[in-house]
């Protein structure tokens, strides 16, 4: 019996990629369901765009200064997506807020990683934010994107300790490990039917 096609996952960086280099890592293993097809960053000589690259990946750039509105740039971005016709788009570390078309129009499908335990800490500085409330946790959580910023059902969260001499670096350090894991696990679940928002 033939294996079932992977899903076509298209990952979108601002930056370092390294929750894509664990997408990469993780379809390196036939077993695994999905395959990122192409990468695109709205900044030029980031990190990822390398990483891309040595994986044999198509990557591209698509710079959302140079659109007059954030309309424009999200329906070029769209444009550039459904080019590949992705299973699912992945949110790697992008840093746009996107519109209310572009989230409809991939309602279900489009996946996001933020690094907290939301509810707590949608928006930026997450770990200091997390340090400064003197949590005992942090983590992170990845989410179905919906039209509320970072408010989407969540597919999988991961907790971490915040210790006691912990500065946002090494609470970073210390999530990020814990992205690498969760985020290709929740994109397989998705795959395979299982993180479709439920009692909706
Ligand atoms: C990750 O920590 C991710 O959770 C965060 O940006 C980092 C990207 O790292 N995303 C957000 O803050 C989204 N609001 P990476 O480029 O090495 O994957």
């Amino acid at each position: 019996m033939s294996a079932a096609p992977r899903s076509r996952l298209v990952v979108l960086i601002s930056g370092g990629g390294s929750n894509l280099q664990a997408f990469i890592d993780a379809a390196a293993d036939p077993a695994y369901p999905c395959e990122v097809v192409a990468v695109i960053s709205n900044r030029a000589g980031v990190f990822g765009l390398e990483r891309a690259a040595r994986a044999g990946i198509p990557a591209e750039v698509l710079d959302h200064t140079a659109f007059a509105s954030r309309d424009a740039f999200d329906a070029a971005l769209a444009d550039r997506i459904d080019a590949y016709a992705p299973d699912l788009v992945i949110l790697a570390g992008f840093m746009r807020i996107l519109t209310p078309g572009f989230v409809t129009r991939y309602a279900g499908r489009l996946l996001n990683i933020h690094p907290s335990l939301l509810p707590k800490y949608p928006g930026l500085h997450t770990h200091q934010r997390a340090i400064d409330a003197g949590d005992a946790e942090a983590g992170a959580t990845v989410h179905l994107v919906t039209e509320e910023l970072d408010g989407g059902p969540v597919i999988l969260q991961a907790r971490v300790p915040v210790l006691p001499d912990d500065t946002a670096d090494t609470l970073a350090a210390r999530v990020l490990v814990e992205e690498h894991r969760i985020y290709p696990e929740a994109a397989r679940l998705v795959s395979l039917g299982w993180g479709e928002p439920r009692g909706t």
